[in-house]
């Protein structure tokens, strides 16, 4: 049976021919209706759970499955491997995306999900940064210059003037390429060393922390001076005992998960007591007054990484493979001409003992 298999040229293609802004915006927009929309108590939508090692390097396989009752059910396959870009010139994220049809089971796309989790994991902080950051010119710091933190500054500059960006990370190589990776935004880029890491925090009117720091080690720094109405994007912690945030900052912060349940186990929320976390980013995209009034206050959208998010992404790709008529129909699934005899698809005349017999036996 046909799966569409959409490759990373037609990935390719499929932005050739929309423009990558206009399909970021087109993310970002179906992300802010769909999460506004969305009704966890019918979504089947689990935390995602994996399978973690330490040999040779420190490595993750997850799954992250959502169905949201359309006939249509995605489930993305990702690898977390922070020593992939160092030594082997791999992304850190690997990733592959599969879309269902809920009615048959039957996988009716696969595509790579690594850049789909890039550019949705950008989506969604600038969705966040819109609902809570004031909408001035900013100033924006980063931590941690890896693969999403092009896409944060990509998706960040979509919804709010930028005005400069500072970056640190704590490996040189990646702080002395940022500049260059993200030079197509236009937006003057200063990199600074750890010894500035406080003045880069102190004069950030919004900050993006994505690094790799390894669970254990957290968090990045301590408690600083933030400016006033400051709103973070906390990225990188996704992972039990993975954060990134002083618990002291999240304690006066308003603090605004992407999907609860998930982030009280491996986001930053897993510092704080669960009463204290009060409304994830669906229930606030649904309460504009809300945001209104958390724009001058200290916030952060603890992203961990919403399944719903790459249901989403994963939909719009298969979409315009379609309409696009990219992909390729591969016979991946077997699917035998007698539902209920695995050997009936053997056509081969080595297999005709095997074939007639069940031949025979639906004859009687
Ligand atoms: N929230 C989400 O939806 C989501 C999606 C994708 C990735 N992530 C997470 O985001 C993080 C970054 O992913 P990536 O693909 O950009 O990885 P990456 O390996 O490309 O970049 C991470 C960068 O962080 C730097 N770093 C590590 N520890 C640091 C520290 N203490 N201070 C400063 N810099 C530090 C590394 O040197 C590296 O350059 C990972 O933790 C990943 O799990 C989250």
């Amino acid at each position: 049976m046909n799966s569409k298999l959409i490759t990373t040229s037609d990935i390719e293609v499929i932005l050739l021919r929309t423009g990558l802004e206009p399909l970021l915006d087109q993310l970002i927009e179906r992300l802010r209706e769909g999460f506004a929309r969305l009704d966890m108590s019918t979504a089947m939508i689990p935390a995602r759970t994996g399978i973690q090692y330490f040999k040779p390097d420190l490595g993750l396989l997850e799954w992250m499955p959502a169905a949201v009752g359309s006939g249509k059910a995605t489930l993305k396959l990702v690898g977390y491997h922070p020593s992939n870009p160092v030594q082997r010139r791999l992304p850190t994220i690997l990733s592959t995306l599969c879309v269902f049809d809920t009615t048959t089971g039957h996988l009716s796309g696969i595509m790579d999900g690594t850049f789909a989790t890039a550019l949705r994991t950008g989506a969604m902080s600038a969705i966040a940064t819109d609902a809570l950051a004031e909408r001035k010119d900013s100033c924006l710091g980063i931590v941690g210059c890896g693969a999403q933190a092009v896409t944060q500054c990509h998706a960040l500059s979509r919804v709010l003037p930028i005005r400069a960006i500072v970056a640190y990370d704590r490996d040189p190589l990646a702080a002395a390429s940022f500049g260059k990776r993200i030079g197509f935004l236009g937006i003057p880029v200063k990199t600074v060393d750890a010894s500035n890491l406080f003045t880069l925090l102190e004069s950030a009117d919004v900050l993006c922390t994505c690094t790799s720091e390894a669970p254990g080690n957290g968090p990045l720094f301590a408690d600083f001076k933030n400016k006033p109405g400051l709103h973070i994007n906390a990225v990188g912690s996704d992972f039990p005992n993975k954060f990134e945030l002083p618990v002291d900052l999240l304690r006066r912060s308003f603090v605004c998960p992407d999907f609860r349940a998930q982030a009280l186990v491996e986001g930053e929320c897993q510092q704080l007591m669960p009463e204290a976390v009060t409304i994830d980013l669906s229930e606030l995209l649904r309460a504009p007054d809300l945001q209104r009034s958390l724009r001058s206050e200290l916030t952060v959208f603890d992203s961990t990484g919403h399944a719903y998010a790459d249901y989403v992404a994963g939909l719009l790709f298969l979409e315009y493979a379609e309409s696009m008529g990219l992909g390729t129909d591969v016979d991946l699934e077997c699917a035998p001409p007698d539902p209920k005899d695995p050997y009936s698809f053997l056509n081969k005349p080595e297999f005709a003992e095997f074939t007639s017999r069940t031949a025979d036996t639906t004859s009687h």
